[in-house]
């Protein structure tokens, strides 16, 4: 039996989710749509969540006057809201406060430490709370974290746990090299490989100097390591939910972007290969995820996203605008999935009125309209098997989002000049039987429509089935000025 688990970065709550976020989400969601009907309903596990402890988010309930806890408990509601909003399927959504987590974080760690791959030692470092990781003088920029210019690179001087990550060098290019785990794209893998190959240093695994987070089991005076917490959810969710269970590992997709590629292509499988090679584990053999695949990032106008530069965009503000469908099409195809992308309301809107309003919502309007004005008697058939096949289909499994999509542009567009040629209102005065055949053709091809945007537009996909059946247009995307 085929399954298909996918996940999204479990996203760190100390804010409200921004559309950087709902890209990664929307792409997965578009995954485990498709995969619902290749595989069956019961067949796909969709994972997204909440990274809801270390400095990054003890600092922002600070600056809100809140305890953590209390913090991060209002702002889960938020993001469930954002993706209720937008359509999004998840199965799971994943909490790292939940105690079983915790739990399983710590046994998780200890084993390794029985393994003897941890080990302490002190380490003067310079550490970005916006990465909530360690960097290195040379990837600084004016003594600032390029990605985090309006945080202070802090020094930190810690007696800390390490993990022997450079341990791991060769067998994590032997994984690579033979396929045991997957990094898409293509150019992203070979940035990877590349710097994997330069030597691996270990990391630490524990802060003595942050409070807000899992304590060691064998050294109450440290918290384990954000990092290791977060991606440890992937596996821990299976395995606190006996319902869910570890039948549904490896993951079949971890989806994010490229900043915390490292993280999830490098970090993540050797923390597995560490923990799998114990023969008495709970868990077994720990496999590999089987893909790891990074996007782009989003600018506005060229610029990075940031609440300081004030061009922060909450998707639920465009979705109240334009519909979660909208949101959805936009994103998918405003860059190549894996490339950076500029984003713009200005751009949304226009194509709004002349992919969405013109051209698919036109068409599904005009013909409705004309086979219940002709009274032309037509039937929804099964088309499921015929789009089994398609060129939408590979391109969906390869993650080419947008070009899947200009795919199914191609046959709004088709559809739209086939009414153009033929005529049917002239038809409907002296030939009715060709009208009548070209009513059937039309409505045969916004079905296939209809199905092959299920997993993109869930819902006008409804929409249009439904208008199918009872003959009733009702406007899809009105024009917006
Ligand atoms: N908490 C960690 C992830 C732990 S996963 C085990 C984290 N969280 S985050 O909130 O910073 O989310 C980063 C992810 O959000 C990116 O990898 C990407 O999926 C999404 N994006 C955030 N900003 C984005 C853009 N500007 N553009 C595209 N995606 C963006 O890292």
């Amino acid at each position: 039996m085929k399954k298909y688990y996918i996940t999204t970065p479990i996203y760190y709550i100390n804010d409200v989710p921004h559309i950087g976020h709902a890209y990664t989400t929307i792409a997965a969601d578009v995954l485990s749509r498709y995969f619902r009907v290749k595989f069956g309903e019961k067949n796909v596990l969709f994972l997204t969540g909440t990274d809801e402890h270390g400095a990054k988010i003890a600092e922002a309930a600070k600056s809100h006057h809140q305890d953590p806890q209390k913090f991060v408990d209002e702002l889960v509601p938020k993001f469930k809201s954002t993706w209720k909003n937008l359509n999004i399927s998840y199965d799971i959504f994943f909490r790292t406060t939940n105690p079983k987590h915790e739990k399983f974080v710590q046994n998780f760690l200890s084993r390794l430490k029985e393994k003897d791959l941890i080990y302490k030692k002190k380490y003067t470092g310079l550490y970005c709370v916006g990465c909530e990781k360690f960097v290195v003088e040379k990837d600084l920029v004016d003594g600032k974290c390029p990605d985090h210019p309006n945080k202070k690179v802090i020094c930190h001087s810690e007696e800390n746990w390490f993990f022997k990550l450079s341990k791991f060098q060769k067998p994590l290019l032997d994984a690579i090299k033979n396929k045991d785990y997957e990094i898409l794209p293509l150019t992203r893998k070979n940035e990877v490989v590349s710097k994997i190959a330069m030597g691996l240093e270990d990391i630490s695994i524990s802060r003595a100097g942050v409070k807000w987070g899992i304590p060691l089991e064998w050294d109450k005076s440290q918290t384990i390591y954000v990092w290791v917490d977060a991606l440890l959810n992937y596996l821990s969710a299976l395995n606190i939910d006996k319902k869910v269970g570890l039948k549904w590992w490896p993951a079949d997709m971890h989806l994010m972007a490229k900043d915390i590629l490292w993280f999830h292509a490098v970090i993540w499988p050797a923390l597995l290969m560490a923990y799998g090679s114990i023969e008495d584990s709970p868990l077994g053999v720990c496999k590999l995820p089987k893909k790891i695949f990074a996007h782009g990032f989003f600018t506005i106008n060229g610029q990075k996203m940031s609440k300081t530069v004030g061009n922060v965009i909450d998707p639920n503000v465009w979705v109240k605008k334009y519909g979660a469908d909208a949101v959805r099409y936009y994103l998918l195809t405003v860059t190549p999935f894996g490339e950076d992308g500029n984003v713009s309301e200005e751009e949304l809107k226009t194509r709004y009125n002349n992919e969405l309003a013109n051209e698919l919502g036109n068409l599904i309007n005009r013909v409705i309209n004309m086979i219940s004005r002709y009274n032309v008697k037509c039937q929804m058939s099964n088309v499921k098997t015929k789009i089994q096949n398609s060129k939408v289909n590979k391109l969906i499994e390869e993650l080419i989002f947008d070009e899947a999509l200009r795919e199914i542009w191609k046959e709004i567009r088709a559809a739209n000049n086939f009414i153009e040629q033929n005529r049917p209102w002239e038809l409907a005065k002296n030939d009715p039987e060709k009208l009548e055949k070209i009513l059937h053709d039309l409505f045969n091809n916004l079905e296939l429509i209809a199905y092959s945007l299920e997993p993109f537009l869930p819902e006008t996909s409804a929409k249009i089935k439904d208008q199918l059946k009872t003959l009733i247009p009702k406007p899809l995307f009105p024009r917006i000025k």
